[in-house]
């Protein structure tokens, strides 16, 4: 089966600026797909340029096998889109939002009426369908923006950043929800800026910074690859430590007040830290992916 994306060599730059720098991926069938990086990385952009929302200044692009190029059309039919900024309707009411949208996609007015009544109960916005969608709150917005992303039946749905702001109760629900759509088939693209989800949801991603794509593989891979089993952070250290460590030939990390210690051999080496060079705090835990983020993005502040 073809893959769902392909990319190759994408770009694109605003004025001098280059915004995505030559980055190619593919996507295949049924798998959740993940975009990761700082603000400013370029996730946005990229994406905006899969739907063909933005022009792309150059590389090839191809959806469902099918050169983009002129057949945008009939590829958008297929692609449900959840954008960054929430862009509903604010004079309408829930279901009348979801209506207006299901008339843009010709969808036949005979089953519209089902859809949207599946889609409310999906997304648990059963009840509300006549609210104005000022009065919802963040979480509330964010399901009706996913139940418009799926009135189309779409074959690849692309979400950006669809659980910044929510409280943890509508991000597992969320969740949720993207389980039950893996379950169906439903090839996914995300962006987000929480590793745990992207860790959680993700058979693949890839990690950009600047417009490049800096890694790619499975989330578990790379932090064995990146970061290794697990982490020690050490409070305060006390100052042969760093020593120690360089003599053992063990990667660390020097931030603020703490060491972060990198390490496959974790339990050991805790051991040994704690009898003689851990007075304060010393924390054994498993890697995860916001180390490997940190390690290869920087702890710089971006925006
Ligand atoms: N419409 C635009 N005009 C000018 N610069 C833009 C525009 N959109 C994005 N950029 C710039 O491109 C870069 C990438 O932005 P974006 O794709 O939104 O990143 P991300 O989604 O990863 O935070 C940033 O430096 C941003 O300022
Ligand atoms: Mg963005």
């Amino acid at each position: 089966m073809a893959a769902i994306i392909e990319v190759e060599n994408l770009r694109k730059s605003y004025g001098s600026a280059v915004a995505v720098d030559g980055i190619s991926f593919t996507v295949q069938a049924g798998e959740c797909f993940g975009l990761l990086g700082p603000n400013g990385a370029g996730k946005t952009t990229t994406i905006r340029m899969l739907y063909g929302f933005t022009p792309r200044e150059s590389g090839r692009l191809r959806l469902f096998g099918t050169d983009c190029d002129g057949a945008w059309r009939s590829i958008k039919a297929k692609i449900g889109v959840c954008q960054q900024e929430d862009n509903l309707d604010p004079d309408l009411s829930v279901r009348q939002n979801l209506e207006t949208f299901a008339a843009y996609f010709n969808i036949p007015s005979n089953l519209v009426n089902d859809r949207v009544m599946s889609l409310l109960q999906f997304t648990a916005l059963e009840g509300r369908e006549h609210a104005n969608v000022m009065e919802l709150s963040g979480g509330l917005k964010r399901r009706l923006v996913l139940a418009r992303a799926l009135l189309n039946e779409p074959q690849l749905l692309i979400l950006d950043e669809p659980t910044s702001g929510l409280d943890p109760q509508s991000r597992h629900q969320l969740w949720s929800r993207l389980d039950d759509l893996k379950q169906r088939g439903l090839t996914t693209l995300l962006t987000t800026h929480y590793m745990d989800e992207a860790q959680r949801l993700c058979d693949r991603l890839i990690i950009m910074d600047q417009g490049k794509i800096l890694i790619e593989g499975a989330p578990l891979d790379l932090i064995q690859e990146h970061v290794g089993k697990s982490v020690i952070e050490v409070i305060a250290p006390c100052s042969e430590l760093r020593q120690v460590l360089k003599e053992k030939g063990v990667a660390y990390e020097d931030v603020g007040q703490r060491l972060i210690i990198y390490s496959n051999d974790g339990e050991s080496l805790y051991r040994d830290l704690l009898g003689e060079h851990c007075r304060e705090g010393c924390m054994l835990r498993p890697a995860t992916l916001e180390d490997v983020f940190l390690r290869l993005t920087g702890r710089e502040l971006r925006e």
